[in-house]
């Protein structure tokens, strides 16, 4: 039985390219269980982190959904009122997402696998070579171990750097593969629609585009090497032996709030030591800051997933609002019913931390005020749980499709 198991395991991810190598987690057995909470105790919060392989919706303590593996399921169901099991086997969710696939050439054949980081670089720089006249490949710092966050920025008939910004930041999530292959389909769509679709030629004529694809490189390598469900970076914290920060909690914005994000380690929601303690972070900061002093920011878009949100600022206050919330909230509104009217998907919209949890440090804070930002949202893509993370590459040009022109209303407009 057991060779069994192990042969049908091995084979399509052989297939697909990838070696099994040895360390990496075999999430095969372990569930996902819906965790009702009697309420908001941080205690039996860590108790359940320190049991859990994951927690997939950190912040949303109410509903707590959790990755856990066998021999823990009774543990931590103890700590809850009532567990649903959501997923009885992780391993075979993660069968059905498609593996890696091996990169050729630019085409739209990109958007319908999953690849290893490797390949995204050489996405990127191929389809820049592509278009040398309009593109160049940027980099904004580098990761805890040294990989250069890299880029590509896209301009139209007025030269580079001539017009306001719209910024796209992909994959700071380890786990969120679909986002950078949404990150990348747009800057696909704007380069090699250009000359032949005059909506996409007045985008890229108006704007100057950049667009990071996977701002967390680290996280994101060890995602694919290690362990499928990783959210964070991987910086070691003194005296501690969990590893990583949060991203998106690290922005030296309202960091110092409490309530947003954790000040544990061993949390997926860990904020780091000191604001923007995170390079990653430092260099994003850099980013933001110098097209801010540019030509200024008119959109900013940081896709994540899943759940199917479009959110803006801010994180930190529930019940405080941007200057421009009407205009956030129409522009949101019109991108929700572009992305609807492609194959139906729905979207729920609203200001952060009304509309889904508290977050502090979190990128549309940090691009809304110190950014200067006319407009910035979170997106979180497909889907709403069913797959989670683990989106099946056949939803990738789904995705992809409609949420490129829920972005197409919002540039429009902006
Ligand atoms: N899910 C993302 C995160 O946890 C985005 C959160 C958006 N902001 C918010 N306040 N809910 O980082
Ligand atoms: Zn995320």
């Amino acid at each position: 039985m057991r060779s069994i198991v192990i042969a049908t395991l091995l084979l399509p991810l052989t297939l697909a390219g990838v070696l099994p190598r040895a360390g990496k987690i075999d999430y095969n057995g372990y569930k996902v269980l819906r965790l009702s909470l009697k309420d908001k105790s941080a205690e039996v919060e860590a108790q359940i982190e320190a049991l859990a392989a994951h927690v997939l919706n950190p912040g949303k303590s109410a509903n707590l959904d959790v990755v856990v593996s066998p021999k823990d399921v009774d543990a931590v169901s103890a700590l809850a009122v009532k567990t649903t099991v959501i997923n009885e086997n992780v391993g075979a969710a993660l069968e059905e997402e498609g593996g890696l696939s091996v990169y050729a050439v630019p085409s739209e054949a990109w958007f319908t696998a999953y690849h290893a980081y490797a390949d995204h670089t050489n996405f990127l720089t191929d389809l820049q070579g592509s278009f040398t006249a309009q593109s160049e490949i940027i980099t904004a710092g580098a990761s805890v171990a040294g990989r250069p966050l890299t880029g590509i920025h896209i301009w139209g008939s007025g030269g580079k750097g001539s017009k306001p910004a719209v910024l796209f930041h992909g994959n700071v999530h380890a786990r969120e593969w679909i986002t950078s292959k949404t990150a990348e389909y747009m800057a696909w769509q704007l380069l090699t629609k250009y000359s032949t679709n005059t909506t996409v030629k007045a985008l890229v004529d108006k704007f100057d585009f950049y667009i990071m694809p996977v701002v967390n490189p680290d996280g994101f390598v060890y995602s694919q090497t290690n362990d499928r469900l990783w959210r964070k970076n991987r910086q070691t914290v003194s005296g501690n032996s969990c590893v990583g920060r949060d991203i998106n909690r690290n922005w030296p914005y309202k960091w110092e709030v409490t309530g947003g994000a954790s000040t544990d380690p061993c949390s997926e929601t860990f904020k780091g030591r000191a604001a923007g303690d995170a390079p990653e972070n430092k260099g994003l900061v850099a980013q933001v800051n110098a097209l801010r002093d540019l030509r200024g920011i008119s959109l900013y878009i940081d896709f994540h997933s899943y759940g199917q949100y479009i959110l803006w600022p801010y994180g930190y206050d529930c019940n405080l609002r941007t200057p421009n919330d009407a205009d956030h909230r129409r522009l949101a509104t019109n991108a929700a019913a572009a992305i609807r009217a492609v194959y139906g998907t729905t979207y729920t919209i609203g200001p952060a931390c009304a509309t889904l949890y508290a977050t502090t440090g979190d990128s549309t804070d940090y691009t809304d005020v110190p950014g200067n930002s006319t407009y910035s949202y979170t997106y979180e893509v497909r889907d709403t749980g069913r797959y989670g993370f683990t989106l099946p590459a056949n939803q990738i040009q789904p995705t992809v499709r409609e949420t490129w022109e829920g972005v197409v209303s919002m540039l429009k407009a902006a």
